[in-house]
């Protein structure tokens, strides 16, 4: 298994997303290679898991991001150090000296992605789209009525891909102010504009403290890895502060190839 293909590491007008389905690696040299990359902490944290699956998911996850950063600086995968911030979010430690430097992390059953961004916010979430049993509870709870309406006047799996599509939106944007769910989803709404495939946009009241102009928010299908019986396929939004959004392009890459 080859890690990552050579890239452009442009981050001044593109943001990288880079993708791992961790089913998909079974080679145990390359799973040996990937202990030896996590921090103390990162190893304990693995062993607490109680399912093997979770626990290669936080390896392949934990792995993908030093993987990823080590792109775009003279650093090791080894050598990245973390500090957390006030809600939990992971930061590239001051220690690394790559203060422009900003990602974030997301893992669910089966797939891994990690957006690597220069001086901008960014949030990332990967959902399996079969995998939310009470949609339409979950829905009455965190999506403001516009979603709703467009969520309830589809059926199957119309319905289950646009549940996907908005949670994973309004978290990605939730990650990207590095609040997680300390900023309740149904305080602010987003628009898709075209589909998956395409790119949605905040809607925000006007005693909203943010700017909805300022953000890039982008939605993506992403296939399952085939011999998994998991979700049929999954959903990838990512959310960047863009000041100028309509320049700035999100780039998704597979991070290890066979
Ligand atoms: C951030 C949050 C939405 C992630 O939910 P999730 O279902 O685990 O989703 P994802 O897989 O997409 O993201 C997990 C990753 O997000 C990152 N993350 C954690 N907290 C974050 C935050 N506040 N903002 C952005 N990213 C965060 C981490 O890298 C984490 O991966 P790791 O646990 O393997 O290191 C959720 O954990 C949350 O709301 N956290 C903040 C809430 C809070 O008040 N926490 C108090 C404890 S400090």
């Amino acid at each position: 298994m080859e890690a990552f293909v050579p890239t452009s590491v442009d981050l001044e007008n593109e943001s990288h997303v880079w993708l791992a389905w961790p089913d998909q690696i079974d080679d145990p040299a390359t799973l040996d290679a990937f202990r030896t990359l996590l921090s103390e902490a990162e190893t304990a944290r693995m062993a607490r898991f109680r399912f093997d699956v979770h626990r290669k998911l936080h390896l392949v996850s934990h792995a993908l991001v030093r993987t990823a950063l080590s792109n775009y600086a003279d650093l090791q995968p080894g050598e990245w150090s973390f500090i957390e911030e006030k809600f939990g979010r992971p930061e590239i430690a001051p220690a690394c000296k790559t203060p422009a430097l900003r990602f974030n992390l997301s893992h669910t059953e089966g797939l891994s992605a990690v957006v690597v961004t220069k001086n901008r916010d960014c949030g990332v979430d990967v959902e399996g789209v079969n995998r939310v049993k009470n949609l339409a509870g979950i829905a009455e709870r965190v999506f403001t009525e516009a979603e709703q309406a467009d969520l309830f006047a589809r059926s199957g799996d119309d319905q289950r891909g646009r549940f996907a599509d908005y949670w994973t939106l309004k978290e990605a944007y939730m990650k990207a102010r590095g609040l997680g769910f300390q900023l309740p989803p149904q305080t602010f709404g987003v628009e898709i504009e075209a589909g998956t495939g395409g790119s949605a946009t905040l809607k925000l009241a006007t005693d909203f403290k943010d700017d909805a102009a300022g953000w890039q928010l982008s939605l993506q299908s992403i296939p399952t890895f085939a011999s998994t019986s998991l979700a049929n396929d999954f959903r990838l939004a990512v959310a960047v502060r863009a000041a100028e959004p309509a320049s700035h392009q999100v780039v998704v890459r597979n991070a290890f190839t066979n």
